[in-house]
């Protein structure tokens, strides 16, 4: 098996006998045909038929509560009022061309301007993108232009998109694998978290991977730091401590801070901002998946407003956001009913309460199986992390067939992202479905036997 820490792959032993269990579907098989073959998506499951509300629904007669979703949902699926605001301006201006700018683009500026976190707010730009990889593109060619500068640094084993950039940029082998040379100047360093740490995040360990970003920023010629403020993939979350001196390094040398919220953002981590865990401000963030409201491929750059007329080449004088789909109204439109919903039905606060309450019911029957190393929660993030990855992918597998779907992140973690609007009693039947696989297959797995062993001398 492939080390691959982002998600669950298509060929583990879990996923052949799946394979040889289901009964064939015509649009399975043409896909399979047609498209490329990828290692983390291709050959599909099954065939999507209906996406309505936490449920998607398959050819084969499935109804699955979708805690997946490639954190596009949210809102759920097809969310009434994301679906009108579509419809409406697909009626009436359906396409910006450009040198032409339209309403719903400088509404979607103005709300998210003026909810942009910490110091951003009400002082900032933003430039629109189709997708998060080229949102952090975008952000790194500021960053560059206006520092001077040309090297970045990013963690070992981060995620910031599969384009050569931006997997340039990500810390992980898979995604660099069979490309040859990769964008110049990128260092990766240690984060602190549990994951990659061994000493497994004392304030000694946190104060060392600080020290160590530090040395790397200092020596002058970095022109960005780009992070994610909390890592959706395994839900890790780094200390206040530890982004405050990555700040005050940034600040003393004239190098930018850029969070990739792309999947964290809207009010999946408890607050409307992954950024506001931090207690710091970047320089500039980047915003996707879920902007679209689950429907409509959507991202943005937000960053400080002086980037327009800062440095050796201001933005004003590039051509960085240069997309066909620039400035999409049917996009914005997405974007603003879906900012609009999460803010006006305090999805924000229910993401904070619900992940809380989701926490204190699951955690110590978690904890209590052998089977669990850790439960990690922020907002409506769960990560389970199993003993072993071949538990794991089992887990997963039985939760498909009763109902559930999730990712699997950083090989061990059973990582659920429901819908931010999801009813409590569906989520804790969800919850309970999953403790239930994770007894079941450790039993069949015979785990405690596998965990005796492997403590013994
Ligand atoms: C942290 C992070 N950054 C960037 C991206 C890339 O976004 P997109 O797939 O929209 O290009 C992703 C996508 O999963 C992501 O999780």
């Amino acid at each position: 098996m492939l080390p691959i820490t982002e998600g669950d792959q298509n060929l583990s032993t879990g996923r052949g006998q799946w394979d040889a269990s289901q009964s064939t579907n015509r649009t399975v098989e043409q896909d399979s045909r047609l498209y490329y073959h990828q290692i983390l998506s291709t050959p599909c499951l099954d065939e999507i038929v209906r996406a309505e509300g936490p449920y998607i629904y398959t050819a084969s007669g499935r109804a699955l509560l979708d805690f997946h979703g490639n954190s596009v949902h949210q809102l759920g699926f097809a969310h009434p009022r994301v679906i009108h605001a579509i419809n409406s301006q697909m009626r009436s201006v359906p396409y910006c061309t450009r040198r032409y700018t339209n309403h719903m683009a400088t509404e979607l500026a103005e709300l998210l301007t003026s909810h942009a976190p910490g110091e951003l707010k009400n002082n900032s730009r933003i430039l629109l993108t189709p997708s998060g990889s080229a949102a952090v593109g975008i952000a790194l060619k500021i960053a560059r232009a206006c520092t001077g500068k040309y090297k970045t640094i990013a963690f070992h084993d981060s995620f910031h998109g599969a384009t050569l950039d931006s997997a340039s940029l990500s810390g992980q082998e898979l995604f660099h694998r069979g490309m040859g040379s990769l964008m110049p100047g990128v260092v990766h360093t240690q984060p602190p978290s549990t994951r990659n740490c061994t000493e497994c995040m004392n304030d000694e360990c946190i104060a060392a991977c600080a020290t160590s970003i530090e040395n790397l920023i200092d020596q002058d010629d970095i022109a960005a730091v780009v992070a994610e403020p909390i890592r959706a993939t395994t839900v890790h979350r780094i200390p206040t401590e530890y982004w405050k001196r990555v700040r005050s390094a940034c600040d003393r040398n004239g190098t930018m801070l850029i969070f990739d919220e792309i999947p964290t953002g809207l009010g999946r981590s408890g607050k409307l901002w992954a950024t506001e865990h931090t207690s710091v401000t970047p320089d500039l963030i980047v915003i996707g998946k879920g902007l679209g409201g689950g429907i409509f491929p959507q991202a943005a750059v937000i960053g400080r407003e002086e980037f327009n007329d800062y440095g050796p080449t201001p933005v004003r004088e590039l051509a960085l956001g240069h997309y066909t789909h620039e400035k999409s109204p049917v996009g914005s439109a997405a974007a603003i009913a879906t900012i609009k919903t999460v803010l006006e039905e305090n999805l924000v606060t229910r993401s904070s309460s619900l992940g809380r309450e989701w926490l204190t019911t699951y955690r110590e029957k978690l904890t209590a199986m052998k089977a669990v190393r850790e439960v990690r929660q922020i907002g409506l993030m769960l990560a389970i992390e199993l003993v072993c990855p071949e538990l794991t992918d089992r887990v997963m597998y039985e939760c498909l067939n009763n109902g559930v779907s999730f990712k699997i992140g950083g090989a061990t973690s059973i990582i659920l992202f429901p819908p931010l609007n999801i009813d409590t009693k569906i989520l804790f039947g969800a919850t309970d479905v999953i403790c239930e696989a994770i007894r079941d297959q450790s039993i069949q797995m015979n785990v405690s036997k596998a965990i005796a062993s492997s403590n013994e001398p």
